[in-house]
């Protein structure tokens, strides 16, 4: 058999890497500029803490969970996401207790039973990135701020904030009685899965794809239209944020989301010729999860980007991530002599910090030049026999000019020295 990585999964080669690397780091030092703290957690959770988190009626609970019992008998989930994980550690810990809100962010990685395609895998990574106990629209704009900040950074061009507020707890069930109403006698026209939603998940009507749907998506009445008057001044004072945060933000009434503990503020970036199915990352504020988990009451909002995503559009965009630090050092040896010294010699220049690699396996001379070519080092220090002898080695600049004969310690400075 020949093994093949499993579907919708990927293997990250060290040419890619460079990438990955670009993205975390960006990441890393802006959730510091941000004041944002480091938070790990594990991979897979008790399987209630999504079906409570995430919500019983949502595509990732209802067909993308990788659920399994484990030898012992409990019931595990591979994480879909990294908010519950985070919320369920912010009550475990007793986090509440620290200076509010707690800022955390997190690189997840996550697992969701999907049909792969470009952008869409079934093992994936996020940056995610959360701020619990607060409710001050301040912090929506700061989070956001944060995302785009972060996205800028990168060199990233042509995206555009989708923002939409869905109401909380006074406003939302008069809204969605409206809309039902508004459904029921469009439901022979719409598709299966709407007439479900209709029933169990009403607001993702807004968010179908099928073609049939979208007619009467069009007319449907809008809860910004209909919001109570704390999540209406909440939302305007978000808005104020943003525009002097000089983000382009489009109003979307029909973003929704795919997780259902959204209260209020509820945003995603789009890329500029795609949509919701392409989306860099996405979030809102969750006032209701943690005492859904179990804490006290407690407001929060945070976000997630796809990292597979951000990558994607960094190459469309063509931009290049800077370049991870690669060998710049060669040996090549002749003789068992020479071999010793140039193992000792690659010792010495790593501590001074130089990448450095020395020929293996008792090639000619010639082949082992080739191999430092192939390698795109800078320099090839050459440890023959009779300049063993008379205590020198030689340095091959690799763009080409005069070799130089110098000893061994002198040849470390002068490399460790950049060259
Ligand atoms: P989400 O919108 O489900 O939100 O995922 C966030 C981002 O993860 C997406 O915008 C996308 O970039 C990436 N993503 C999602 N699914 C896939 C996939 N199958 N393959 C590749 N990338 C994917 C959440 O997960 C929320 N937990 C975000 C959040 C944090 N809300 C509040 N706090």
């Amino acid at each position: 058999v020949v093994f093949q990585a499993p579907r919708g999964t990927q293997d990250v080669l060290p040419e890619e890497a460079a990438y990955w690397v670009f993205v975390e780091q960006t990441a890393r030092d802006w959730a510091a500029r941000y004041g944002y703290g480091e938070i790990r957690t594990p991979t897979f959770e008790e399987t209630g803490l999504f079906l409570r988190g995430v919500g019983g009626s949502t595509d990732i609970v209802e067909k993308e969970m990788y659920t399994f019992r484990d030898k012992g008998g409990g019931e595990l989930t591979l994480r879909p996401e990294g908010t519950a994980s985070i919320v369920r550690a912010y009550i475990e810990h007793g986090m509440a207790s620290r200076p509010q809100p707690v800022r955390l962010f997190s690189f997840v990685t996550c697992f969701r039973y999907d049909r792969p395609q470009r952008g869409r895998y079934r093992e994936f990574h996020q940056w995610d990135c959360e701020a619990i106990g607060e409710l001050d629209p301040l912090i929506d704009a700061e989070l956001i701020m944060l995302l785009w900040r972060v996205y800028q950074a990168l060199g990233l061009r042509g995206l555009t904030l989708q923002l939409n507020s869905i109401g909380d707890e006074q406003c939302r069930p008069a809204y969605l009685e409206r809309l039902r109403a508004y459904y029921q006698p469009l439901l022979p026209t719409v598709c299966g899965d709407c007439q479900r939603r209709y029933q169990t998940n009403p607001l993702r009507l807004l968010d179908c794809k099928n073609p049939p749907c979208q007619a009467a998506i069009a007319g449907a009445p809008r809860l910004l239209d209909h919001l109570c008057a704390a999540c209406a001044e909440h939302f305007a004072a978000l808005r104020a944020y943003l525009a002097d945060a000089d983000i382009p933000v489009e109003l979307n009434p029909r973003l929704v989301r795919g997780l259902d503990y959204y209260t209020k503020t509820v945003f995603e970036v789009w890329p500029a010729e795609a949509g919701a199915q392409s989306a860099l990352g996405g979030g809102g504020r969750y006032d209701g999860l943690v005492a859904e988990l179990g804490g006290r009451p407690t407001p929060a909002i945070g976000f997630a980007t796809g990292i597979e995503r951000v990558i994607l559009n960094l190459k469309a965009q063509g931009i290049a991530p800077p370049a991870l630090p690669a060998p710049r050092v060669y040996i090549a040896y002749l003789g068992e002599a020479a071999r010793r010294a140039a193992v000792h010699l690659a010792d010495q220049l790593r501590q001074r910090g130089v990448p450095t690699l020395v020929a293996v396996g008792g090639r000619s001379m010639r082949a082992q030049l080739r191999q430092a070519n192939a390698l795109g080092v800078a320099w090839t220090v050459v440890v023959g026999e009779d300049e063993l002898a008379r205590g020198v080695v030689q340095l091959k600049p690799m763009a080409g000019g005069e070799a130089l004969e110098l000893a061994p310690e002198a040849a470390v400075e002068r490399l460790a020295a950049g060259g």
